[in-house]
């Protein structure tokens, strides 16, 4: 069996259960001249047959993974904003009380949650690679060099916070390597990502990209924290990014699980969601939504009807070039980030234009692509509506509102 197709933690098979094909790099935005040299590889899933881990089969190389000018930033949305600094004030009112305490941020997008720490006098410091933005950062992965360099200048760490980072890494063991020497004795080391469960309540294929190597269960993270010496003390549940848990991890012995977490394995063992025949009926839902939404828009495209597309996510990557979605059907997509504009959706070539476009003149049907921020996006642009423009949604199903 190749390499690729063993489970990226314990090396047990992986148990293929959907194919998307041939996909490009979500976040590889192509100049109208540079379409020739894109790079392609297969997205598809499977969940490891130990311990349930549920990730992409291929992996893109590294080099690729993280290329330059990488156009996120969590403060393009009001409402990821309020998550971080809601997040910073729980820490500290909780795990960062003691005297002088230290936080840490894994990949830490534009500061938001350290900077409200900052501004409350907590020690803290970014870590990731690429390190542009307002807070303090140490240019490194997290890996136990980079701890121990930080335990160094700076001591242990109470906390340890990560936010739509873990679920993209590849090799975890150097995280978890990592923590081992940074983390205080009684530190904590919370994460959150998109939630297994969650994708496959809300159909949200689109959760699955490149940049989203493992979809992480709560049976599956308490099977990874034990086997690197910690225990899964608690889980949240969380409305942000379309459906999310924040996992609690701290030092095997050192906290007690609180009872969301035999909660959630319950009802996780419940749905059976980490069952291959649940799986497998996710995939057949994909091909249906697949089926509706081309229909759809070959049937508004031949009555006439104007269209465009709302929001050039990452995630759309995956909807456009899985459904071939191009220009021909959706000529332009709106989107707030300047990085992005004048360039073209990765694979699908659909031209990204200012925000400012949208409303110059309304189309009559807008693809809602970035249907995670629909309440905010549908609240500013009531006046699209109002004018008697109408969204399309496909998550959980295909419809128009
Ligand atoms: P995200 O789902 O990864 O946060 O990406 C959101 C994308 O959607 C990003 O390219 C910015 C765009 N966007 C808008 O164009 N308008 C908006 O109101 C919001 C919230 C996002």
């Amino acid at each position: 069996m190749p390499a690729m197709s063993r489970c990226r933690v314990c090396q047990h098979a992986l148990l293929e259960f959907f194919d998307f094909e041939r996909q490009p790099l979500s976040s590889a935005f192509v100049a109208p001249d540079g379409t020739d040299d894109e790079f392609f590889f297969r997205l598809a899933v499977g969940m490891c047959e130990s311990c349930a881990l549920v990730q992409l089969i291929e992996s893109v190389p590294p080099e690729l993974a993280h290329h330059e000018g990488y156009p996120y930033h969590s403060a393009g949305s009001s409402v990821m904003t309020k998550h971080f600094e809601e997040t910073a004030r729980r820490f500290i009112e909780t795990e960062l009380t003691g005297p002088d305490p230290f936080v840490v941020e894994i990949g830490a997008n534009d500061g938001v949650l350290l900077h409200t720490c900052g501004e409350a006098g907590i020690r803290h410091l970014a870590v990731e690679p690429s390190g542009a933005g307002t807070v303090r950062v140490h240019r490194a992965f997290f890996d136990a060099a980079s701890a121990a360099a930080i335990l160094a200048t700076d001591g242990p760490a109470d906390v340890v916070y990560s936010a739509n980072t873990i679920c993209s890494v590849p090799d975890l063991r150097p995280v978890f390597e990592g923590l081992d020497v940074l983390l205080a004795s009684d530190g904590v080391f919370v994460f959150e990502d998109p939630y297994l469960g969650e994708i496959l309540e809300r159909t949200a294929f689109d959760q699955i990209y490149d940049e989203h190597v493992f979809f992480f269960t709560v049976r599956a993270v308490q099977a990874l924290a034990e086997r690197f010496g910690f225990v899964l003390a608690d889980v949240e549940r969380l409305p942000v990014h379309g459906g999310q848990i924040r996992y609690t991890v701290a030092r095997a012995g050192r906290r007690t699980p609180t009872p969301a977490v035999a909660e959630l394995l319950a009802e996780e063992r419940e749905l059976g969601l980490t069952d291959m025949a649940t799986l497998e009926a996710f995939g057949r839902k994909i091909q249906g939504i697949r089926t509706e939404l081309v229909a759809l828009l070959h049937r508004l495209r031949a009555e006439g009807h104007t269209i465009a597309a709302y929001g050039a996510t990452a995630k759309s990557s995956t909807i456009a070039n899985y459904c071939g979605i191009g220009p021909d059907l959706v000529p332009y997509v709106c989107d707030t980030t300047p990085a992005k504009h004048g360039r073209l959706t990765p694979g699908s070539h659909i031209p990204v234009r200012p925000a400012a476009v949208f409303a110059d003149p309304y189309p009559d049907y807008a693809l809602l692509f970035a249907w995670n921020h629909a309440e905010e996006i549908m609240a500013k642009e009531r006046a699209f509506r109002e004018a008697g423009g109408r969204w399309i949604l496909y998550v959980p199903h295909v419809h128009v509102v």
